[in-house]
């Protein structure tokens, strides 16, 4: 088990300066078991092997940046939690989804890993890390639920490139720049195809345990998925919610359109030090399936689709 490798925690910045590194996106990215992190990423994803304690009753909503975690967020929180909150009092009204639910590897600001620990169960926490840098035991012994949502490839880099220049002051990155690292696999949290592959293959082996969304398809049905969501993580809709239109209630308040409309996610944000601040608004652009074709040539996207069905085919896994 490739786990008990690892250096001692006063030891990993030693570790770390023997991985590979490369330049082309707003700072070097290092690689460790061919996935691509920026590296107070990757320094907090090996701390947290040892520091998070998955429980059976964990729900981890995992993506790769980009592709919806914000909405995922939000959904996830509003179903799990609607009995305690009604929608006219409720907290993502005055709060940003990204701060209602924790990530296991992302400490908040002031904050640091025992955070999550002390948290009650049944936990809802976020995590972008690759299925196989899950800490041990998440996956195999503890039962705990995952929900995994991915996105069309090109909307994500599209995403990402917007996000990376608005973020990282003095970032200019070109559109052509990214999509050809992006291509290579080599892009922050990538290869994208591996990361979507591995909870995929997950999702097939333990449906149960694992499920796999695509941000299209939240879009294009978002009740259903608010439904679907509910199922799989034990907390059905009932007969009564159904009719009184608790699901379409649930996606109206996590739609792009209501969260965009709120002034907790126009003005404020948090200072994540490293000259980095997060403007709560910088997780909200345009929200939209297709965004690609206004950024890259149909014949970069074909190009792109391509890369992507060649690594995915074969799994049944499409775009
Ligand atoms: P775009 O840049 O294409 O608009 P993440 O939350 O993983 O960082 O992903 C951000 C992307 O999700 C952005 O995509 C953002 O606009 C979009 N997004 C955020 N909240 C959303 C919502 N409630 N519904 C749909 N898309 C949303």
């Amino acid at each position: 088990d490739d786990h008990i490798l690892l250096p001692k925690q006063s030891q990993l910045k030693d570790f770390m300066s023997t991985l590979p590194v490369r330049e082309g996106w707003s700072q070097p990215l290092i690689q460790y078991k061919r996935y691509w992190f920026r590296p107070q990423m990757l320094e907090k994803i090996l701390q947290v092997q040892d520091a998070y304690k998955p429980r059976a009753d964990d729900i981890i909503l995992a993506t790769q940046p980009k592709c919806g975690t914000t909405w995922l967020k939000a959904l996830a929180f509003t179903i799990t939690n609607r009995s305690r909150y009604s929608f006219a009092d409720h907290p993502l009204l005055t709060r940003n989804p990204q701060h209602v639910v924790p990530f296991i590897e992302i400490p908040g600001l002031g904050t640091d890993h025992t955070d999550i620990e002390t948290l009650p169960s049944p936990r809802l926490l976020a995590t972008h890390m690759p299925m196989s840098l899950l800490p041990r035991g998440t996956t195999s012994s503890c039962g705990c639920r995952i929900v995994y949502l991915c996105r069309d490839p090109k909307d994500a880099l599209v995403s990402r490139l917007h996000y990376e220049n608005r973020v990282v002051k003095g970032c200019n990155l070109s559109m052509d720049s990214a999509f050809s690292m992006f291509c290579e696999g080599f892009s922050p949290y990538g290869p994208f195809w591996d990361h979507c592959l591995e909870y995929w293959k997950e999702s097939l082996a333990r449906p149960d345990n694992v499920l796999f969304l695509k941000y299209e398809e939240i879009m294009a049905d978002p009740v259903q998925a608010v439904r679907a969501l509910a199922n799989f993580l034990g907390v059905p809709l009932t007969k009564e919610e159904e009719s009184s239109g608790v699901a379409q209630e649930v996606a109206r308040l996590c739609s792009f359109e209501t969260l965009t409309g709120l002034q907790v996610n126009q003005v404020g944000g948090v200072d994540r030090g490293n000259k980095v601040y997060l403007d709560n608004s910088v997780f909200f652009r345009k929200g939209k399936v297709g965004d690609w074709t206004n950024h890259m040539t149909q014949e970069m996207g074909g190009k792109l689709d391509h890369i992507v069905q060649e690594k995915l085919q074969e799994c049944g896994l499409v775009f």
